[in-house]
């Protein structure tokens, strides 16, 4: 298994690409079962989940093909052969499940794993069961998996969320578009992926209103044709890089960053002490002098402070000046990444969903472990700003979610290398 490198040092400088989201491309690609014609993505990002999506979906028989480098991804599903999301492909990635949706809407069934992804938490599906079961499918869980039916096609309606899933709102959003008749989500998800994702569903054909609000209206369509889309820019990507000069000084410009995107986290950064600036099309982030000041943090659905941005966030209040607490209301069991970070030298108690930070002057490098994908990135970004070296092993973690992730920070200045070594 490889792990990473990172050895402290000195401010950083220059310019980091952000690619294109991995969330909004993995809920993209299955957007591709709604539809005969071919569904063509760009800007996608070089991940192993966008392998993993790629997987499945082939598994159903549908096309998918990685060109120009793999930032482009060419989908037909003409002829889909399987209704079936088997459990070794769902089970390392939680976003398979976002087949189910489209699946039940093109062909009547759907058979899907309960899904895996990152121990974070319990992770249920109840909300994206009770949304398909309002449109009319009959859904139970037999042996590990969910089968579901629409044998008389999907009917709209109104689906009132308990909470803003992200995950439900998609799934009950792709349903929706072939369903008969109006579907009404409300308490949607608002985050930047479901606008992408709705953005998309029009070049398809579908007719859908009120995305990025907490209503989305979806009048449902025969059918849906093809489409090529770019997929939008990964704010959790921009938001980790963006701490790179929080923690360890300079000034750094993140291409293809907005601030619209990240709007909470940035007030958080600026609150902290440090410069962000919006340039035509990237941010540009300085660090001058002195220690980052302690800020509390609360995660929450968008536009909230994200929850996938909580573990880097930590990793810069670890040498603050102060006393931060960061309450996680997201997901139950987010805070995998402190007694790492405490290995290092820093100063956290964690009580339920709160962490306490005491900022140290100086955090010490060790070896630390990967415990889930943005844990281990901030386990980097603490490296950067340490003592010594830092060794961050179960990087395959890592993989999951940033493409290139040495090469972008060495060309800022960053001392990190990959380890390649022997499972
Ligand atoms: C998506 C993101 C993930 C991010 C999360 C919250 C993708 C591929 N992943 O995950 O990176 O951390 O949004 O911003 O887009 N819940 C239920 N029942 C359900 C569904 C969810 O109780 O049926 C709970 C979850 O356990 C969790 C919370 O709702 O506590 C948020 O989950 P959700 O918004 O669905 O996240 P995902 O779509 O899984």
């Amino acid at each position: 298994m490889d792990s990473i490198l990172v050895t402290g040092n000195g401010p950083l400088n220059g310019q980091i690409p952000i690619a294109g989201a991995k969330n909004a491309c993995l809920t993209l690609m299955p957007a591709t079962l709604l539809s005969e014609e071919p569904l063509t993505l760009t800007n996608a990002p070089r991940l192993s989940d966008i392998k993993t999506m790629t997987l499945l979906l082939q598994s159903l028989g549908a096309e998918v093909s990685s060109l120009q480098d793999g930032q482009v991804l060419a989908m037909s599903s003409h002829d889909l052969t399987s209704h079936v999301a088997d459990y070794d492909i769902v089970r390392k990635m939680r976003a398979s499940n976002l087949v189910l949706g489209p699946m039940l809407a093109r062909l009547g069934q759907a058979v899907v794993s309960l899904p895996g992804g990152c121990a974070i938490g319990a992770r249920p599906m109840d909300l994206h069961i009770h949304g398909l079961e309002a449109l009319g499918a009959e859904i139970e869980l037999k042996d590990g998996y969910l089968h579901a039916k629409a044998p008389k096609g999907l009917k709209g309606a109104v689906v009132e969320l308990s909470f803003a899933s992200v995950g439900a709102t998609e799934n009950i959003m792709m349903a929706a578009t072939l369903a008969k008749g109006t579907t009404v989500i409300k308490n949607a998800a608002r985050e930047p992926e479901i606008v992408d994702l709705a953005d998309c569903l029009r070049k398809m054909g579908a007719q859908i209103e009120g995305d990025g609000s907490p209503d989305i209206t979806i009048q449902g369509v025969d059918r849906l044709h093809g489409a090529t889309h770019q997929v939008v820019t990964d704010r959790i990507e921009l938001g980790t890089y963006m701490l790179a000069p929080a923690i360890c000084g300079g000034e750094v410009e993140l291409l293809g960053g907005r601030r619209s995107l990240l709007e909470s986290f940035c007030a958080k950064l600026e609150a902290a002490g440090i410069e962000i600036t919006e340039n035509e099309n990237s941010l540009t982030v300085c660090r001058k002098n002195g220690r980052v000041r302690a800020v509390d943090v609360v995660t929450e659905p968008f536009p909230g402070f994200p929850t996938d941005l909580q573990a880097q966030m930590m990793a810069l209040m670890c040498t603050a000046e102060g006393t931060s607490v960061l309450e996680e209301k997201i997901f139950e069991n987010r805070f995998m990444h402190a007694p790492e970070l405490v290995r290092m030298g820093a100063e956290i108690e964690v009580h339920g969903g709160h962490a306490t930070v005491t900022g140290v002057e100086k955090l010490k490098g060790a070896p630390v472990m990967a415990t889930d994908l943005r844990a281990s990135v901030s386990l980097i970004l603490a490296g950067m700003a340490a003592e010594g070296e830092t060794k961050v092993s179960r990087v395959y973690h890592l993989d999951r979610g940033y493409e290139h992730v040495v090469r972008k920070l060495s060309g800022v200045g960053a001392k990190i290398e990959r380890i390649k070594e022997q499972s």
